[in-house]
């Protein structure tokens, strides 16, 4: 069965005949001199590429012949130590790495060198998607090196296994059996991780249980952190900032009171006897009721900077999230954030992240970026992504999510002038920010192919990739998913990578279109719900963010509603300022307009919103066709799971189409434009 387990690192005998011949004649024995964890692991996962990819067994050797790969650091390596790269390397910084085609005494060979074990074991997975992909590996000359810091995973996974927003099974973590029990689960997530360069994971969820800070618990994480760490995958843990009242016993947990402070201290120096290079902590503090620093009077900085202190010492980091609100804050919500962190600026220990979600709301189909970026030039940025599509129709839809990160990574927050990008931002070039990191909420699960929806699997592996290097191309990204999951064919992959970039603008049309947001069925979020109201708080309604009324529609957030906008730079205020230029995207979001206001396209905005929803429905059958012409290229059990998932898809983009466009039309009081009026 072909199940999907293996992601994209499937291993199988390769195809094309010259290309196999190729490798085949190019990689005649592997040479790796050091016998690190790491570079064990490395040994281990080249056998299997190319047992797997080749088909036969490529000898490890001690001297150098004809054709080797040579593998390994100049500190391990007195081989790479006398080869020409090390003026090279020295720019590649621990984690970077080069593959490159050499001489070495005389005979051919390919290097692939690092200043660090972990740089070799990122270079090898590189060279083996070379092979996955087909690539030429006559003449190599590659180097790369990751742009950003921490690049890392963050589980919703709660200590009984229910994953929070997880739609993929149970959390993979099973802490019943750990720690004696080493699932291979678990070593094959640390290996997927590490072939796209992601090197932290958070294991338990934001809304976190103090448990996981106590022996019973730490015993467990140490056995995973053991298993990880020959992949450089570190482990972190979420803090529940009422732990010292619920665990330690004490009677407060405010952070300037000297107790707490010790008992922090003493909780962080006894998880590093257990992980000696443990990451450090990952808070949601005074958000949806969860306790924090403000419950005693203090302030975000009050809470993290304690924190960052018990873990300082020992190079431990603090992630502070900056998703805060409130509804005794009566203010738009999109506001708090910023309303409660930028007067912070600069007030936060040098180890300390503030983690903020890629938009004001709440991972939405599209947002505009968040208007802290750009806004904290004194403390580091980390972007919060989220892969798990808990607004995007979760499990059943396919969404491609890279064009969605791109889209806020490559938007300008005018800053410092015109192409002040997010991204600059968050790889700290912008603000020379000292410690800079990524973070996407997991979308994986104890489900057979790890993330419920195949394509799923494709967000996971392209926020590693843009974690690594944002400058890469959604399209890049996808052509190499599609080639290692899938087949190397180009008439599989171009129309299904047109597919897959198209899967989100597709999505937005069918549930939120023109700046829409919110509007998803209450609590679970999936499927519309444009007519939720009367909940126990404002903002947990769509009513509250949609605004439609029998004059108009949209969210006016200029300065004639909640003024959110004046919380962006100058730049931005004039792109989206006025409804008449404001980019379409995110008409609604920003303006209240009238149904009749007419949009680029010469319609209305009503017969626009129409339109949208429509055709968003339309082109979810146009990708069920791109799927089912697929077949000759993809095994029946996948196929047939992608094929039932459009189906689904496909039904559910139209439960979207009608729910919104008849409830919409009870306050537009206008008819259903010619031509669309008959739904399919
Ligand atoms: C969303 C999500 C919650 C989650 C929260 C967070 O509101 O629905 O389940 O806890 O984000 O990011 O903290």
């Amino acid at each position: 069965s072909d199940d999907g387990y293996r992601l994209w690192q499937r291993y199988e005998l390769l195809k094309d005949p010259q290309k196999l011949q190729q490798y085949r004649q190019n990689i005649s024995g592997v040479l790796i001199q050091g016998t690190s964890p790491t570079l064990t692991v490395t040994r281990q996962e080249l056998d299997m590429a190319l047992s797997g990819l080749l088909g036969q067994n490529v000898k490890n050797q001690s001297e150098i012949t004809a054709n080797a790969l040579v593998l390994g650091t100049p500190e391990n390596s007195p081989l790479i130590k006398s080869l020409n790269v090390t003026s090279k390397l020295a720019k590649l910084g621990t984690e970077g790495y080069l593959i490159e085609t050499v001489a070495v005494k005389g005979q051919k060979a390919t290097v692939i060198a690092a200043n660090s074990d972990v740089g070799v074991l990122y270079g090898t997975f590189q060279f083996i998607k070379l092979l996955q992909t087909n690539q030429d590996i006559t003449r190599l000359s590659i180097s790369s090196t990751p742009k950003i810091h921490r690049r890392i995973l963050n589980h919703w996974d709660n200590l009984n296994r229910t994953v929070e927003r997880g739609y993929a099974g149970f959390s993979i973590w099973d802490w019943h059996k750990l720690p004696d029990y080493i699932d291979q689960r678990y070593i094959d997530y640390a290996r997927a991780n590490a072939s796209i360069g992601i090197n932290g994971t958070v294991l338990t969820n934001v809304n976190a249980n103090a448990l996981i800070l106590t022996p019973a618990y730490l015993v467990k994480v140490k056995a995973l952190a053991d298993t990880f760490r020959p992949y450089g995958l570190k482990v972190y843990l979420t803090a529940r900032f009422s732990a010292p009242v619920e665990i330690g016993g004490l009677k407060t947990a405010d952070p300037l009171d000297e107790q707490v402070k010790a008992w922090w201290k003493n909780k962080a120096d006894e998880i590093y006897t257990y992980v000696p290079d443990f990451g450090g902590f990952l808070v949601k503090a005074n958000s949806e009721g969860q306790p924090g620093p403000q419950n005693y009077g203090r302030n975000h900085a009050d809470g993290a900077n304690m924190l960052a202190d018990a873990v300082a010492d020992k190079g431990g980091i603090v992630m502070w999230r900056a998703f805060v609100y409130d509804n005794k804050v009566p203010d738009d919500r999109a506001k708090q954030a910023f309303t409660e962190f930028k007067p912070l600026d600069g007030k936060f220990r040098k180890n300390v992240l503030v983690q903020v979600k890629n938009g004001p709301i709440d991972f939405q189909p599209r947002e505009p970026f968040h208007p802290l970026f750009g806004a904290m030039p004194q403390t580091p940025l980390m972007m919060e992504f989220q892969i798990t599509q808990e607004y995007l129709g979760q499990a059943t839809n396919l969404v491609y999510q890279a064009p969605l990160y791109k889209e806020t990574l490559d938007a300008d927050t005018f800053v410092k002038g015109a192409g002040s990008t997010v991204a600059k931002v968050v790889d700290g070039s912008l603000h020379q920010y000292n410690l800079t990191g990524m973070a996407g909420v997991a979308n994986i699960g104890n489900d057979r192919n790890w993330t419920g929806h195949l394509f799923g699997q494709a967000n996971w592996y392209c926020f590693g990739r843009l974690a690594w290097d944002h400058t890469l191309t959604s399209e890049k990204i996808a052509d190499e998913w599609l080639r290692m999951t899938f087949t190397n064919e180009t008439a599989f992959l171009n129309p299904i990578n047109k597919m897959m970039l198209q899967s989100r603008e597709t999505l937005v049309n069918y549930m939120t279109p023109l700046g829409l947001h919110h509007i998803m069925g209450y609590d679970h979020h999936y499927g519309p719900g444009p007519w939720i109201k009367d909940k126990k708080r404002a903002d947990w309604t769509s009513v509250y963010y949609h605004k439609a009324s029998p004059e108009g529609i949209g969210f006016d957030r200029t300065a004639t509603g909640s003024n959110a906008l004046a919380q962006y730079a100058p730049g931005v205020q004039k792109l989206y300022g006025k409804a008449e230029t404001c980019p379409e995207p995110f008409l609604l979001w920003f303006h209240h307009v009238k149904w009749d206001f007419k949009v680029k396209s010469g319609r209305t905005v009503w017969d626009e919103i129409c339109h949208r929803y429509y055709s968003g429905a339309a082109m979810v059958g146009e990708m069920r066709k791109t799927w089912d012409a697929t077949q000759s290229y993809v095994d029946a059990e996948r196929f047939n799971h992608v094929k039932m998932l459009l189906l689904i898809q496909e039904k559910e983009a139209r439960w979207w189409r009608d729910a919104c466009v008849l409830y919409f039309q009870t306050f537009a009081q206008r008819p259903i434009p010619a031509g669309l009026e008959k739904p399919t």
